[in-house]
């Protein structure tokens, strides 16, 4: 990430700030990875310690299924249009595992009347279809379809979303997340054959500077339970900020593929990093153009992965299963790869319009109890029957 400032600062960190009563404004330092990682200083009209009440926590989140036999899976979430009342009941966790965990999101409520932090992870959200606006007390960021939205871990945050459909794919993990360190030179700054730019990343545009006083409700996650914590303050209390450490947005449509005579392989669609995680963006794109290419993607037997693809748009709806929403879970052990009959029908092909968002963990993920009702049974077994058609559109691993 690169260095953001909005508001009032004072020229020098940790000096005297005064407000206009005669009090100090209350510096907060929030960083990241000890003192080591990236971090931003951040100026409060209240102490961002003081809380009005604890409620009770509320158990918060789903179980891992520990004993689902090994096989390639398909879950069908595309007919889902709600998945709950508001933001956080209508998380449903897909997979995890130590490192992440991948729900979908579609809440009935378009606004919430609380806030809401995760404590203990980043949050990458993806638009699948919705729109509205991120409130932190960074500062308003619009949300748009086909964003990645990117929310440090204790980031105070709300969204208020506009009627309409609304699909969110939700990636928590327990490392942060960045962009991919290859594409940054010694500096940070993201070089030139990286597929997206510091330009491409929005940042929180207007400060919210919110003086009132009453009851703001803000439900923490934190180790299986939603801890309720009421301030007599609006978290939305900063004159200014600056910093490393803010949430941004990345738009799917704003990562410019890179494509080669020959199939390239998924690190080129790298997006996100994170510890033991990659995420991935297929984007409509220019198929391979050497004279005997073939786009369609070979048997693949990923040995240290797991992959999850998440189909956004693309050819994919046309065929028997998959739609648009759905996920594939294709396990490190197991060798994937193009459905009959796509290989021979793949050559010659030009281009795609595919969209998709890849996810691949280095240690195995688990399915989730919230995941099994989306559970196709078919799935193993559709690489054997030809009549079933494809799943995969031709260029998704
Ligand atoms: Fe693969």
């Amino acid at each position: 990430m690169y260095y953001h400032r909005l508001g009032n600062i004072p020229p020098k960190r940790h000096t005297q700030f005064w407000q206009p009563d005669g009090s100090l404004y209350k510096e907060e330092l929030v960083s990241s990875e000890g003192f080591s990682g990236i971090y931003s200083n951040l100026y409060h009209i209240h102490p961002p310690t003081r809380i009005k009440s604890i409620g009770e926590p509320t158990r918060y989140g789903a179980k891992r299924i520990e004993d689902y036999a090994l096989r390639q899976t398909h879950l069908n979430t595309s007919k889902v249009t709600v998945t709950g009342e508001d933001y956080l009941s209508a998380r449903k966790v897909l997979m995890m595992n130590n490192d992440c965990a991948i729900s979908i999101c579609s809440p009935r409520q378009r606004k919430m009347d609380y806030f809401y932090k995760n404590a203990e992870g980043d949050e990458l959200i993806f638009v699948h279809d919705g729109k509205g606006v991120l409130i932190s007390p960074f500062g308003k960021l619009d949300v748009r379809q086909g964003d990645y939205i990117m929310i440090p871990r204790t980031v105070i945050y709300k969204f208020e979303f506009e009627e309409g459909p609304l699909r969110l794919l939700i990636t928590e993990s327990a490392s942060p997340i960045e962009t991919v360190k290859r594409y940054r030179n010694d500096l940070g700054q993201l070089l030139e054959h990286a597929p997206y730019c510091e330009r491409d990343i929005r940042a929180p545009y207007e400060l919210i500077t919110d003086t009132s006083r009453g009851d703001f409700l803000v439900k923490i996650k934190k180790q299986g339970f939603l801890h309720n914590y009421v301030y007599d303050y609006s978290p939305l209390d900063l004159v200014g900020w600056d910093g490393f450490l803010w949430p941004y947005a990345f738009s799917i449509h704003d990562f410019e593929p890179i494509t080669g005579r020959i199939h390239q392989p998924p690190p080129v669609h790298q997006t996100f990093q994170a510890r033991n995680f990659v995420v991935c963006s297929f984007v409509p794109r220019l198929f391979d153009y050497h004279p005997q290419a073939i786009p369609a993607p070979y048997n693949h037997s990923n040995i240290d992965s797991d992959e999850v693809l998440y189909y956004a748009e693309g050819n994919f709806m046309s065929r028997r299963g998959i739609d648009r929403g759905s996920f594939t879970l294709h396990p490190g052990g197991l060798p994937h790869g193009p459905h009959p009959g796509t290989v021979e029908k793949s050559i010659g092909a030009k281009e795609t319009h595919e969209l998709a968002v890849m996810i691949d963990t280095f240690h195995p993920l688990h399915l989730t109890d919230q995941s099994l009702e989306f559970i196709d049974k078919n799935y193993p077994m559709s690489w054997t029957d030809n009549t079933e058609g494809g799943f995969h559109e031709v260029n998704t691993p």
